[in-house]
């Protein structure tokens, strides 16, 4: 799957024709695992935005570049080519999947992810990605309000924040290497730093759209999730 450059006529109406699942929420709300299981059940494709973003943040560490440089970041953004294939990312034919989870790319993706450009960008390439395959699982913070607000259905998924810290921290393995407490503490540090930039931001911010099914999954099993959005598909 390739996520192409954006169209110059990118049309809000064709997407109205399509069946789009928009996911969002903040990191660790067990957005990403609940979109892939989705997909699946319903047959349709996943895309991860974050990923995407991710992408960018690591093409502009890649080139020795800053990624608070806005014009140097949005030129980055419009040219990069970024394929994903399932849990595989490739950026501009180098394999990322790892590194674009590396600490590196967690501190600077957020000021990516705030540009306005780069939002632009990627958007256009989110609905075109949506085009070509006639809808799909969407996953992020902006696909509800931004990106797809026709999709047939938008769930926003919360959790409290302790819990989000713990998940991503035994996501990313910091478990196995610090003690338990500390690597909490710190996974905790950095999602409350990243939910900041992503809600505040002008562009896209990380918010629930009037017409999104809100679902807390902080005591919430992986499979009650899933069975309750797909009561409501
Ligand atoms: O979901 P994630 O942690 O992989 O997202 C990485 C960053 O990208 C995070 O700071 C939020 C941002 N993001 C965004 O701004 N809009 C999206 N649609 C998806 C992610």
């Amino acid at each position: 799957m390739r996520i192409g450059a954006s169209q110059p006529h990118d049309k809000l109406e064709a997407l109205r024709e399509m069946r789009v699942i928009a996911i969002d929420g903040p990191a660790g709300s067990g957005k990403s695992s609940v979109a892939q299981a989705l997909a699946a059940r319903l047959g349709l494709e996943y895309l991860d935005t974050g990923a995407m973003y991710r992408a960018v943040t690591f093409a502009v560490l890649r080139a020795g570049g800053d990624p608070s440089d806005s014009g140097f970041t949005a030129a980055v953004a419009r040219t990069i080519d970024v394929r994903v294939t399932g849990e595989r990312v490739l950026v501009d034919g180098v394999d990322a999947t790892v590194e674009i989870r590396s600490p590196s790319v967690d501190r600077a993706v957020s000021v990516v992810a705030a540009n306005a450009e780069v939002r632009a960008e990627m958007v256009a390439r989110q609905r075109e990605w949506a085009r070509r395959r006639d809808g799909g699982v969407v996953e992020g913070r902006d696909i509800g309000t931004v990106v797809f607000p026709e999709a047939d259905l938008k769930v926003y998924l919360k959790a409290d924040p302790d819990v989000r810290a713990l998940r991503r921290a035994r996501q990313s393995g910091a478990l196995d290497h610090t003690a338990e407490a500390g690597a909490v503490e710190s996974v905790a540090a950095d999602l409350a730093r990243r939910d900041t930039i992503d809600s505040t931001r002008q562009a896209g911010p990380l918010s629930v759209a009037s017409d999104a099914v809100v679902i807390d999954t902080t005591e919430k099993t992986f499979d009650e999730t899933i069975e309750q959005i797909l009561g409501l598909v």
